[in-house]
């Protein structure tokens, strides 16, 4: 099918645009009246994800109401942790919760490498969406990297530290190794369905890499990312191949708080690179180099600002960014409490 808008899908593969496309991190949500009546309806935020119709239906709103320009398909990353053999619940005013965590080597054994085909519901929900889109913006798929899935089966729950997680490296690090393989072949291959049933683009969100060293970054992040790129992109990972050197499905990373790792992220076989608000722009441009695209950067708190000095925050980003290179983003996601007109 044919796009009406392909703006970010230019952008991220580094042609021109006319202007600068944005999206939201989290922009289907709590913020619109629209999406908590559809909530409302059902048991809750899993049977929201996992009914495709109802799913379709919240990954649209945004791109009526607000008028960004791709949609980005409403799911969790906690998806797939549930696919390997770890269930979880989303609590209300909690978050996430896993009944059963991994603790050791067995717990690591018992666990399956899916091939997608087990996530049909989030594949039943981008082919309904692209349907309903019909052409009119891209659609953006997404997966946790590997990190922040063995962060979240090892925690089995939010943490401010995360140092469980942590401890399992320092204590186990090749069962780590072995989890994270696993986690990312996995990931791999949930990615490849999802552009099967018709996801344009794709995005890896590393919420908690900012907690790890450069050293671990390094090793217990970056290379499982670096696998997951080359498997994405296999034709630029050997550029002789047909499509040398075109994105094919453009895919961003975003690594949240991994200032340390920006230089490393330019290496990486990807389109763009998503920055959070602490990351100067200029700065990154100079780290990430020139050949990719960067995402983001504003502060979601920005929002809870005046109309005025929103307007005069956003120029300065654009401006920071420039006109080619940039999808405009928030930094990370947007807070539930926000006026949706100052989203707008
Ligand atoms: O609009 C979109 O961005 C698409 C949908 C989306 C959700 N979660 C829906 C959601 C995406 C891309 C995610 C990714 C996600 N989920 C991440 C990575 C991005 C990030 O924020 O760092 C993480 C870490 C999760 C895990 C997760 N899911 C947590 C920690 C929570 C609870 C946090 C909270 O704000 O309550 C969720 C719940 C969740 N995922 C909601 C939504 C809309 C809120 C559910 C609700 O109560 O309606």
């Amino acid at each position: 099918m044919v796009l009406q808008n392909d703006l970010i899908l230019r952008a991220a593969r580094g042609e021109q645009v006319e202007r600068t496309p944005v999206w939201l991190m989290r922009q289907a949500g709590r913020i619109l009246p629209e999406y908590r009546k559809v909530r409302e309806k059902l048991k809750g935020f899993k049977e929201l994800v996992e009914t495709p119709e109802a799913a379709c239906e919240v990954t649209v709103q945004p791109v009526d109401i607000l008028g960004v320009d791709a949609a980005i398909i409403f799911s969790d990353i906690l998806v797939i942790p549930e696919a390997m053999g770890l269930p979880y619940q989303m609590l209300e005013a909690k978050g996430p919760w896993f009944e059963k965590t991994i603790r050791t080597p067995a717990d690591v054994e018992r666990l399956n490498v899916i091939g997608g085909e087990e996530l049909q519901y989030v594949l039943d929900a981008i082919k309904l969406t692209k349907k309903t889109l019909n052409g009119r913006v891209p659609l953006i798929g997404f997966a946790g990297a590997p990190w922040t899935i063995f962060s979240y089966m090892i925690e089995g729950q939010g943490s401010k530290t995360f140092s469980e997680a942590k401890k399992f490296l320092y204590t186990q690090p090749e069962i780590s190794h072995k989890l994270l393989q696993k986690i990312t072949d996995s990931t791999i291959n949930y990615l490849k369905a999802q552009v099967g049933a018709g996801a344009d683009m794709l995005q890896l969100f590393d919420s908690w890499a900012g907690i790890l060293s450069p050293e671990q970054y390094q090793e217990f992040s970056l290379k499982y990312i670096s696998q997951i790129c080359d498997a994405i992109n296999p034709h630029l990972a050997s550029p002789l191949k047909e499509g040398g050197g075109v994105h094919l499905v453009p895919l961003t990373v975003f690594a949240k708080g991994a200032y340390f790792a920006r230089k490393e992220m330019g290496q990486l076989n990807c389109a763009t690179i998503g920055l959070d608000w602490n990351m100067d722009i200029a700065e990154s441009r100079t780290l990430i180099g020139a050949g990719k695209t960067l995402q983001g950067n504003m502060d979601p708190c920005l929002l809870y600002s005046d109309f005025g000095t929103i307007k005069k925050e956003t120029i300065k980003m654009l401006k920071a960014f420039g006109p080619q290179r940039h999808i405009a983003n928030l930094g990370h996601g947007i807070y539930p409490d926000i006026e949706k007109d100052k989203v707008k």
